[in-house]
């Protein structure tokens, strides 16, 4: 299970806003946390013929394995920077963890937030409470879902398309680039993928295939969840 509160309460340690006191953190005594490969929620092919098996197998065991792999190296050796006094390695460790961290938090998010087509989950009649608020920013479910695709296909490079739900502005639309999760008061709804490892095994340059196809695999149960906030979403 990832825990994103350690996370996230590990890099404000190494960023304290306020003056640093040495009773708040004493690195040569923190454990350093061992984030692990979450099982996918369904098998490999399940998502079919949207997503193929071999996308999916080595998306998950490979890609988001080396982000749990390459965040944990980084962050023993960022504690270690930290005991040795070594600002440059710091910093250094702190854009791995960064991107790391990022692509374990996003890829745990996005397999999460998609099921097989054709179940119960992939209903949008499974999120009634989060389809109203999209209907009532976007006008309808289809507008909304057409603004969405647009943004997907408008990321230059690598990154991820998401809806999130803010405390005061409601449901937006947002991008990230890389590895960037969605951070702040934003809770992420739920996220697309759109590096090219996610899709180009089975769509080649056919980007807005992908697109078009992912809406028959989003978890609309789990997206309803997380507007609602009956899931952890920072505490996967
Ligand atoms: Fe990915």
């Amino acid at each position: 299970m990832v825990n994103f509160d350690n996370i996230l309460k590990y890099l404000a340690v190494q960023a304290p806003l306020r003056a640093f006191s040495g009773e708040d953190f004493n690195a040569t005594k923190m454990a350093v946390q061992e984030y692990t490969l979450p099982a996918l929620p369904y098998a490999y092919n399940a998502l079919e013929p949207h997503i193929s098996a071999q996308i999916m197998e080595l998306h998950h065991s490979k890609h988001h394995q080396a982000y749990v792999t390459n965040l944990n190296n980084a962050l023993k050796l960022h504690v270690a920077a930290v005991g040795a006094g070594d600002i440059a390695s710091q910093i250094e460790m702190q854009q791995v963890i960064k991107f790391n961290g990022g692509g374990h938090i996003n890829h745990s998010l996005f397999w999460k937030n998609l099921a097989p087509a054709e179940s119960e989950e992939t209903k949008p009649e499974a999120a009634k409470k989060l389809v109203a608020a999209v209907e009532k920013t976007w006008g309808s479910l289809d507008d909304f879902k057409k603004v969405f695709s647009s943004t997907l296909l408008g990321i230059q490079g690598s990154g991820w398309g998401w809806l999130v739900k803010d405390s005061v502005n409601g449901l937006r639309i947002v991008t990230t680039k890389d590895q960037d999760p969605v951070v702040g008061r934003d809770v992420p709804v739920f996220g697309v993928d759109m590096w090219e490892h996610a899709y180009y095994l089975q769509y080649l340059n056919g980007k807005a295939a992908y697109v078009e196809n992912i809406w028959n695999v989003i978890n609309w149960k789990t997206a309803e969840e997380r507007f609602l906030g009956t899931s952890e979403v920072t505490k996967l």
